[in-house]
């Protein structure tokens, strides 16, 4: 990574194998809908759907850090996984990515940006907090597991 921080590029094929790695790190294989091929299947679908947008954070390298999943939906942006190479945590690779996303959907005038966060994962919940999200909900037992949902919402404005 350079001094600036990591460049954030929309994700292609050939970064599959990396993004998947940080999955497979970061995430229970009940929250990505399975073990790795179920999840390759997932992301492949992902990068075909129209109103969905895959970004990665590339360090100097080229090398994948982490990524971001977030779908489109009329005037709102749903953000729905970020992810850091474990290795690579604690360096801004996280902000940089919700940054960019919030740089973005404020250029394409999105309204607002939602999101859901298991509640005991407090690495996430103090990002989104940091960068100006707020809970507005919490959904009881909303995981499979029974963990509770919170719900949190970045307004955008008119600005
Ligand atoms: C959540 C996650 C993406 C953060 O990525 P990151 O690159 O480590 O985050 P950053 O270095 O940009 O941190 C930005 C801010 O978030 C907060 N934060 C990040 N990790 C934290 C931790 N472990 N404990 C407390 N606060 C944390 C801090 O406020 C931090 O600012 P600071 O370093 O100046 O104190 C990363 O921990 C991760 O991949 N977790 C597993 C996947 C996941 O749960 N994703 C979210 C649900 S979709």
């Amino acid at each position: 990574m350079s001094e600036e921080g990591p460049t954030i590029e929309p994700m292609t094929e050939a970064d599959i194998d990396a993004t998947l790695a940080i999955d497979l790190a970061s995430f229970h294989p009940r929250d990505i809908g399975g073990e790795r091929a179920a999840r390759e299947k997932n992301l492949r679908e992902e990068l075909a759907r129209t109103w969905a947008r895959l970004r990665v954070a590339r360090g100097r390298a080229g090398d994948v850090l982490g990524y971001i999943l977030f779908w489109h939906v009329a005037d709102e942006i749903h953000l729905l996984n970020v992810a850091v190479a474990p290795a690579a945590r604690r360096r801004g690779v996280g902000r940089a990515l919700v940054d960019d996303l919030v740089a973005s959907s404020r250029r394409e005038r999105a309204a607002k940006i939602l999101l859901e966060v298991r509640a005991s994962n407090e690495p996430a919940v103090r990002l989104y907090e940091r960068l100006g999200f707020v809970r507005f909900n919490v959904r009881k037992a909303y995981y499979s597991d029974g963990e509770d949902g919170v719900e949190m919402v970045l307004e955008l404005g008119a600005a």
